[in-house]
């Protein structure tokens, strides 16, 4: 009886607190409403079960309880209720599936005149490329990938000349257009998911994943990563900023185009900085290319590893209880060799990367840019 009595209290604590729950989702930004309307029919479906089954459970328990000289009876099959079994899984599991296929079908079938965003996943950051003018984004290939041209875009492709490529977390989309998703990874799966626009998908290396979902309210969104993809995958987190067409595009003409970038990059004298800047602001983009900044901050807030603000002049105590100066050799050897020694209180879990000398100077240069203990002090 008590089993009973148990039983009966989660049947209809469970259904209270769906009912009065505190957690609910976020407030829906996008045209995919179903998505929320394809769970409710899951909710229900599943409850509906859970609750029949259960209350079955309770009321043969109690009925059918130990009586002195009540005998069991022996029913080893019974047609009828097969067959009123297999019919009632059979319809909740339909009911269960059929709506999902139908806005799946809906979800991967853009409407023509989407504007297309190409999402490129990769340990651990995201980076976003958007059409210029002609609305037309240019092929790309893994061959192409370098610390310039991170996405890997064709050089010779006048289509895409004027793609806007961003190379920061942060994407700004028109609100109220269908927006046509064309995810890529270049390394492991990742998986894109912005909660309130109810839209994810999984980047699987070697293929062009896509979606499509419509803005619907103005706002800065956050995005994340869905799947778990190494040990910086806590910190591969972007925005998504939805304004109306205006802010959006005076906001796409101030950012570069793979051509403009290109031309840089091939006369940097063009650019205002000069020497040391440029190796810096080269180092700056190298942390990003190679993942550094998923583990190293900037701004002192702790990371996977030690923040980069004021590194230069410390002096770091390692697990084995040794010192060492942080200065221009001990970086550089750390990069080349990161299981060669152990830093206190932290895992011992950087990947070697591959640089050439001039990246490797370009990223120490951009490491010391971020400020040395000893000036720090100095200023104090
Ligand atoms: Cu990428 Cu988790």
């Amino acid at each position: 009886m008590a089993i009973a009595l148990v039983l009966l209290v989660i049947v209809v604590g469970s259904v209270l607190f769906h009912l009065v729950t505190p957690w609910w989702t976020t407030p829906l930004a996008s045209n995919w409403k179903q998505m929320d309307d394809t769970l409710t029919i899951t909710l229900a479906v599943t409850g509906f079960f859970f609750v029949v089954i259960n209350l079955f459970v309770v009321y043969t328990v109690w009925r059918y309880r130990h009586r002195e000289g009540q005998r069991a009876a022996y029913e080893p099959e019974s047609k009828r209720l097969e067959r009123w079994l297999i019919g009632l899984t059979t319809v909740g599991i339909i009911g269960l599936l059929a709506p999902g296929l139908a806005v799946y079908a809906d979800y991967v079938r853009p409407p023509a005149d989407a504007l297309q965003l190409e999402i490129v996943g990769q340990q651990w950051q995201w980076r976003y490329r958007l059409p210029g003018a002609s609305g037309k984004l240019g092929g790309s290939d893994a061959r192409f990938v370098s610390a310039v041209n991170p996405l890997g875009l064709d050089p010779a492709d006048p289509a895409g000349q004027d793609n806007i490529v961003i190379l920061g977390n942060e994407v700004h989309l028109p609100l109220g257009r269908p927006i046509k998703v064309l995810l890529r990874s270049h390394d492991v799966l990742h998986d894109f998911f912005v909660p309130p626009f109810r839209a994810r998908m999984n980047i699987v290396p070697g293929q062009v994943s896509t979606f499509w979902f419509t803005p619907t309210q103005p706002g800065r969104y956050e995005s994340l990563c869905a799947q778990l993809c190494g040990v910086g995958h806590p910190n591969m987190r972007g925005f998504v900023v939805v304004e109306d067409e205006a802010t959006f595009q005076a906001w796409l003409k101030q950012q570069p185009t793979f051509a403009t970038t290109l031309a840089a990059v091939a006369a940097p004298s063009t650019g205002a900085r000069a020497g040391a800047d440029a190796l810096a602001e080269q180092g700056r983009s190298l942390a990003q290319t190679k993942g550094c900044v998923a583990c190293h901050t900037v701004d002192g807030s702790p990371g996977v590893g030690p923040t980069w603000k004021g590194l230069f002049g410390k002096t770091e105590t390692m697990a084995d209880g040794s010192t060492a100066l942080v200065d221009d050799a001990y970086v550089k050897a750390f990069i080349r060799n990161p299981q060669a020694r152990a830093v206190k209180g932290y895992a011992q879990i950087m990947p070697k990367i591959d640089l050439t000398d001039d990246e490797l100077a370009a990223l120490t240069s951009y490491i010391r840019s971020n400020g040395s203990a000893s000036i720090d002090k100095a200023q104090r």
